[in-house]
Parts: structure tokens; C-alpha cells; sequence
């Protein structure tokens, strides 16, 4: 037996422990369970840090890769739109980080327009808000950075302001919104920002003061006051489960509401460094999971909807290996839609011991 950090498990490992869920009250995978990649991204994601490993029953790793038609990923990766994207995006990151570090350290003051000028162009060189989503989705794998978190909910923000058609003029406050929602992170010490593994419960409440911090910071400035409250509202939940202040639905400002969508995505698509894009099916489970009534009605079935639907009629990998096509989103299950392979229709909301385990 030996323990593993999660990034250096691979499929066909046999756990030595059974692991449980974070609140300790059940088990999420039992000893002796042949990790799949599914399984494996589960633990990266919200479980454990390390796993027992129990290597008299895990068979040798293959000497080479099978022969396996590259990704979606990968091959977008590989177009020229895609590096350009990259390094706009990259521009626009290390740009916007030494902006706000003025603003917050320097007492510059805060242009809103001025700092989403680059996103915006951003936005505009891509192919529609799916074609967004799409390239940020394979960027993955490259922007870990400090601000890449806050460009990437700008431009997911401003993907789900598209496909809900708001108005430009609303459009370019919502990135913005996004783009702004953390500032108060700058204000909470960096050592427990960046902290490796399990917060301690006085660390987490350090880092839940950003909300509030940050609203401090832009309250009195001359600023559109939906990003003022997208800044201090973006951890509250529809349901109440929130905070800082327990708010329900009518009392958040609907564009924190959008913003809190994009900034969960993309903590769960970024949680942890992967050998290749997050599988957006998985990150849509994630969220199912965790209870859709935490978030706006009708900007997350809008969003879930979209966001799968980028990838209708793409071809995928199942968990058993089988590849096959999507052909019907489920919106009862967005992350189970039905697959066709070959002759075979696979309803994944029905056959619940499969999922989809990497878009090709
Ligand atoms: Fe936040
Ligand atoms: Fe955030």
C-alpha cells in the first residue's frame, strides 16, 4: 500500500481505503474500486488530496499510450484561431492583474471601461458566445495564474449575459462584473489565498471576508452599482445557503446572480491541474450535484442548456470506451444526454453506471 496525491493517480489503480465524502457521513468510493477516470476526477475535485493506493492489485502501467484519436481539445489546440485566443488571453490576464494591484495598492482609480477594454476585444475576435466558451474550455490545461480566474468569469459572465440576450450596454457592466467580482481577494492575505490543501475553519472565514472587503473598497466609488453588488453578492445562493448575508433570490442583484454561475464554473473546471481539459459533461454533473436551486432559475438552465449544447453532435468517449455521438440533451439531466453508438441509442440519464468521459 502507498499513498498517491491525486495527480499522479491513473485508471486501472485499486484504492486501498474506502473514501468518504467531505462531511464524513457516506461513502463515495469504496476499497478495492478500479479507478476510471471519471473516479479519478471525482477525488481531484471535491474529495481527498491523496488516496491509498493498493499496488499488489493494480496491474503494471502499459509500456505506450493505445493509439487513441486526439481530443477536442487537443485539436482545437492546434488551430490557429486557438493560439491567438491564447495569447490575447494572456495579454489581457498579466495587463488587467497589474491594473487592479494600482488600484488596490496604489490608490489608482478604478475605470471599469478602461479595464475591460482588452476583454471586450477579446470577445469580439471569437465566433459567438459558444465559440467562447469552447476555447476557454481548452485553454485549461495553460492559465492556473492569480488573474486568469477573474478574466475567465468575465468572459463565461459575458457568454451567459449572450445567451441571454441581454443588451450590449448590459452586456459590457456584466463583464466588468465579472472581471471586478474578486478585488476584495487582493485585500485577504495572499499565504491563505494560495494555500495547498483543506483550509482550517478560521482560514475560511478569512477568505469569505473578500466579499464584503471588496464592497468596502468600490462602495463610494463612481461605479454602476450592479457591479458594486455583483462584488458584494456573488457568494450568496438562491436558496439562502450563501453569504455573506443570507440572501434569497429577489434580494441579489440578478447580475450577481449571473456572475456566481461563471465564478462556480470555473472553480470546478479549474480546481486542480489535468492532463487535459475537465470534461464539461463532469463539471456539469459537479453542479447538478450540488443543487441547481442555488442559482438563478432561468440564467442556469439557460447556461446548462448552452454550454451542453456546444457539444451536441459532438463525438464522445464513454466511460466503458465505447465512442459515439451526442444526439439529445436531457434537461432534466444536462449532464446525461443520449449518445448514439454505432446502431445503439445510450440514454446516460437511464444507464447511470456510464458517463461521458471526454469529449473527441
Ligand atoms: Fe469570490
Ligand atoms: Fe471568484
Amino acid at each position: 500500500m502507498k499513498r498517491y496525491l491525486t495527480s499522479q493517480l491513473r485508471p486501472g489503480m485499486v484504492l486501498g481505503e474506502s473514501i468518504y465524502s467531505l462531511e464524513q457521513d457516506r461513502v463515495v468510493l469504496e476499497k478495492g474500486t478500479v479507478l476510471d477516470e471519471r473516479a479519478i476526477t471525482r477525488l481531484k475535485l471535491q474529495i481527498a488530496i491523496a488516496v491509498l493506493i493498493d499496488e499488489d492489485e493494480t496491474p503494471e502501467e502499459e509500456a505506450s499510450v493505445p493509439d487513441r484519436e486526439p481530443s477536442h481539445a487537443e485539436k482545437l489546440r492546434a488551430t490557429p484561431e486557438f493560439q491567438q485566443f491564447k495569447q490575447d488571453f494572456e495579454e489581457t490576464f498579466s495587463d488587467f492583474g497589474n491594473k487592479l494591484n494600482d488600484v488596490v495598492t496604489a490608490g489608482a482609480d478604478l475605470e471599469p471601461e478602461e479595464l475591460s477594454a482588452p476583454v471586450m476585444d477579446l470577445i469580439e475576435n471569437t465566433t459567438g458566445p459558444s465559440g467562447l466558451f469552447d476555447m476557454l474550455h481548452s485553454l485549461r490545461q495553460y492559465s492556473d495564474e492569480t488573474y486568469a480566474h477573474s478574466v475567465n468569469v468575465a468572459l463565461i459572465s459575458n457568454a451567459i449575459g449572450q445567451w441571454m440576450n441581454l443588451p450590449p450596454a448590459d452586456l459590457q457592466v456584466l463583464t466588468q462584473a465579472g472581471l471586478l467580482h474578486d478585488i476584495g481577494k487582493l485585500l485577504v492575505p495572499r499565504d491563505i489565498i494560495t494555500k495547498p490543501g483543506r483550509l482550517t475553519e478560521e482560514e475560511y472565514r478569512i477568505i469569505q471576508q473578500h466579499a464584503q472587503k471588496g464592497y468596502e473598497l468600490v462602495k463610494d466609488r463612481d461605479l454602476d452599482p450592479r457591479i458594486k453588488n455583483a462584488i458584494l453578492m456573488h457568494h450568496e445562493r438562491c436558496d439562502g445557503s450563501g453569504y455573506p448575508s443570507h440572501l434569497e433570490t429577489e434580494a441579489i442583484d440578478p447580475f450577481a446572480r449571473y456572475v456566481a454561475i461563471a465564478d462556480v464554473y470555473d472553480a470546478i473546471t479549474s480546481a486542480r491541474v489535468y492532463r487535459d481539459a475537465l470534461c464539461p459533461f463532469i463539471a456539469v454533473e459537479i453542479m447538478e450535484s450540488e443543487g441547481l436551486q442555488k442559482y438563478d432559475p432561468q440564467a442556469i438552465l439557460t447556461f446548462l442548456t448552452n454550454v451542453v449544447n456546444v457539444y451536441l453532435f459532438n463525438r464522445v468517449r464513454l466511460s466503458d470506451g465505447r465512442e459515439g455521438e451526442v444526439v439529445f440533451i436531457n434537461r432534466q439531466h444536462f449532464a446525461r444526454p443520449t449518445v448514439r453508438t454505432g446502431n445503439e441509442f445510450v440514454d446516460l440519464a437511464r444507464e447511470t453506471e456510464l458517463s461521458i468521459e471526454a469529449i473527441i
